[in-house]
């Protein structure tokens, strides 16, 4: 069946055709692509048609896409069973192993991880658990900021949200909706004066450690350091959001990226996803020992998962993250330096107005003469020369992410022979782009 054929028929028996909202091409046009194999840098359609990837499954596929160690790890974690409902020896294993990760200049802040499946859950959970903590019950948020689909966290968020150009979601009580507060990005002066009038009322700031689901938008400089600051003199805790780019754009991930060259702050609580499952359904929450022992069974904070720590999804993280080493961050630093540069290269070459955003090996481009630093100004640029960027390179065989508001993400396996196939394609999309009119 044709991808025009498949979607048709998805779309009787799937709200929209998709299990995801970002799938479905909503912003870009066209039929989304049914995928039905990937393996390295390169996934492969229902036409039989061979893309080079550029979406990495939203960011797990570090390594590449089915790298042969993960997959024997997971065949033989699925033949010794699918699920116990009872803890295995390998879900402490990753618990180690992502404390010894996560630590910079002598700073270990994760002293105790829960793994859940989802980074909905994983953020969900450490709000849940900043309140039970503190006795507060407000959370403050940033405008373009994805923090995943939980209700509280669905007021000007990015990811899906931005690209369907949706303020908020329907069915979030105004009551629950009421205890979020919502700042412009990079705005201090904004923080400031809500702390001054609500401080003792906020339970936590919640923050991703670099915003990457309005297109990649980092901190400025000392922002998040400030935040913490801020924050912890009224007693608030933070909770970083490394769903992400933990694991992703460095070993620590973006805190431990950030410490190098800025002031060393410390988050109360971390939050995990994609890299840490390798592929599968797996995220955690992780942070300071006497916060994290306020969850049942120790603590008063309800949280539970059928299928929390699951062993096959616990067998691709550990796998994962073992072959996660300094090489795979140096690949992955220079194949992102390289791709950036060409397209930055090819849209100045049609005088396409445009900016390079990067958070460590995360980039994006934003159709716009300035840097944006929040997601009033990320909205206003021209998204939509996006479309026909992205249309003329799948027709090239590359596979971008469908909407201006999400980052590019590459793998060890974008090796120089993927890198010029994506290089190839880029002419025709900077034509594309310069030729676009608004709708
Ligand atoms: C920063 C961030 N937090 C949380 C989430 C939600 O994770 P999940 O889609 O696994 O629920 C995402 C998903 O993209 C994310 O980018």
């Amino acid at each position: 069946m044709s991808n025009d054929d498949l979607f048709t028929r998805a779309k009787l028996s799937i709200p929209g055709g998709v299990n995801s909202p970002v799938r479905a091409f909503g912003s870009v046009g066209g039929t989304p692509r049914f995928l039905v194999k990937a393996s390295g840098a390169m996934v492969t359609d229902a036409d039989g048609t061979e893309y080079v990837d550029l979406v990495g499954s939203w960011g797990p596929a570090i390594l590449g896409h089915a790298h042969r160690d993960v997959v024997r790890a997971v065949q033989d974690a699925a033949a010794r069973g699918l699920s116990f409902g009872a803890s295995t020896p390998a879900e402490t294993e990753l618990a180690e192993l992502v404390k010894e990760r996560v630590s910079a200049l002598g700073v270990s802040p994760i002293e105790k991880l829960r793994l859940v499946s989802t980074g909905t859950e994983a953020t969900m959970t450490a709000i849940r658990l900043a309140r039970g903590f503190t006795g507060r019950d407000l959370l403050v948020k940033f405008a373009g900021h994805y923090h995943g689909h939980s209700d509280g966290l669905l007021a000007e968020a990015g990811s899906g949200l931005a690209t369907l150009a949706m303020p908020a979601s329907a069915g979030v009580p105004a009551a629950i909706a009421a205890q979020t507060l919502v700042l412009p990005y990079n705005d201090l002066d904004a923080l400031r004066a809500v702390f001054a009038e609500r401080g003792d009322q906020i339970a936590a700031v919640i923050t991703e450690a670099a915003a990457a689901n309005m297109g990649v938008l980092a901190p400025d400089r000392g922002f998040n350091a400030a935040l913490h600051e801020l924050a912890h003199e009224h007693g608030a805790l933070v909770i970083l959001d490394e769903v992400l780019t933990g694991f992703r754009v460095s070993s620590s991930g973006y805190w431990g990226l950030s410490l190098a060259d800025g002031p060393l702050y410390t988050p109360d609580l971390f939050t995990f996803g994609k890299v840490i499952g390798g592929g599968m359904p797996l995220a955690a929450l992780g942070g300071r020992a006497d916060i994290m022992d306020y969850l049942a069974p120790q603590g008063p904070v309800y949280q539970a998962g059928t299928l929390s720590g699951n062993p096959v999804a616990v067998a691709a993280g550990l796998a994962t993250l073992e072959r996660a080493t300094p090489a795979v961050y140096e690949r992955l630093d220079e194949a992102s330096a390289v791709l950036s540069e060409a397209v930055s290269d090819a849209l100045s070459r049609e005088g396409v107005a445009h900016v390079v955003q990067r958070a460590g090996n995360l980039f994006s481009f934003v159709f716009a003469e300035e840097r944006p630093r929040n997601y009033a100004e990320a909205q206003a640029q021209e998204s939509w020369r996006y479309a026909p960027f992205f249309h003329a390179m799948l027709h090239g065989g590359v596979s971008l992410p469908p909407s201006v508001f999400e980052a590019w993400f590459v793998s060890a396996a974008h090796d120089e022979r993927i890198l010029s196939r994506i290089i190839e394609a880029l002419p025709a999309a900077a034509r594309a782009a310069a030729s676009a009119k608004p709708a």
